[in-house]
């Protein structure tokens, strides 16, 4: 059902982390998803390739001439059609973006990658215009600490929030875990807690993110039927 796509121009912002995260805790509670790896270097699909047997279906080889018809079948078949996208602003991203329900902006807490955030909420307003319908987006911080907010944090949440720019209440955290998860080709749930560091703290946020996103997508579905 809801297309997810997960852009931001800016490499390394935690775009493909998220898409792994969510898809893979999603999956983990028995929601069909479909993961679609949109990234030239196809992360997702490589970590496919490491054995895991997570139920999640990833799509490794979809282009720009098959990305919406991809993202059309998969949708009509799963509850969840997830679109790690590359970092770049391509026609590709365009198509991804103008088919979502939701486009979430990964970004990292920092001035920097706050202006690059600005241009993928840009992008997604650009194609609001073409395809005539609002096309909702949320910020979601990345690679910020668990304890209390920094300065740095506080001030770029603050410019967002004058900006009208909405953002998730959850962030994703920096935890070793999901590296470990490229690392091991493994799902939250398979890695090995003796040799991650802080793997139940990983879990309880991606548990809280997944939550997060499916409490927005029901209140987005009710907006949309109202
Ligand atoms: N929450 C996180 N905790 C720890 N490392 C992270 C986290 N998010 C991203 N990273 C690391 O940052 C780098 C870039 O992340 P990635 O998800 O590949 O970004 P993008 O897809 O936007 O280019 C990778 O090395 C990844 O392991
Ligand atoms: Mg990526």
């Amino acid at each position: 059902m809801p297309v997810i796509s997960i852009a931001n121009p800016k490499g390394g912002a935690g775009k493909s982390t998220t898409a792994l995260v969510l898809g893979t805790t999603l999956a983990a509670h028995d929601a069909t998803v479909t993961l679609l790896d949109c990234d030239p270097n196809r992360p997702i699909a490589g970590w496919a390739r490491g054995g895991s047997s997570t139920a999640m279906k990833v799509l490794g080889d979809v282009g720009e001439s098959g990305i919406v018809s991809a993202i059309d079948a998969e949708r009509a078949a799963r509850q969840f059609v997830l679109v790690d996208l590359e970092g770049t602003a391509s026609r590709m991203v365009s198509r991804a973006i103008m088919r979502s329900d939701l486009v979430l902006i990964p970004m990292q807490a920092s001035a920097v990658d706050a202006a690059q955030a600005a241009r993928a909420v840009g992008l997604v307003q650009e194609e609001e215009q073409v395809v005539g319908r609002a096309i909702p987006f949320r910020v979601l911080f990345t690679r910020t600490s668990s304890a209390i907010p920094t300065r740095n944090e506080k001030m770029i949440i603050d410019e967002l929030r004058e900006a009208g720019i909405p953002v998730l209440t959850t962030h994703l955290n920096e935890r070793a875990a999901y590296k470990s998860m490229f690392t091991y080709g493994q799902t939250l749930v398979e890695l090995d807690p003796s040799l991650v560091n802080g793997l139940p703290a990983a879990k309880e946020n991606a548990e809280r993110l997944s939550g997060e996103i499916i409490e927005l997508v029901s209140t987005l579905n009710r907006k949309a039927a109202a």
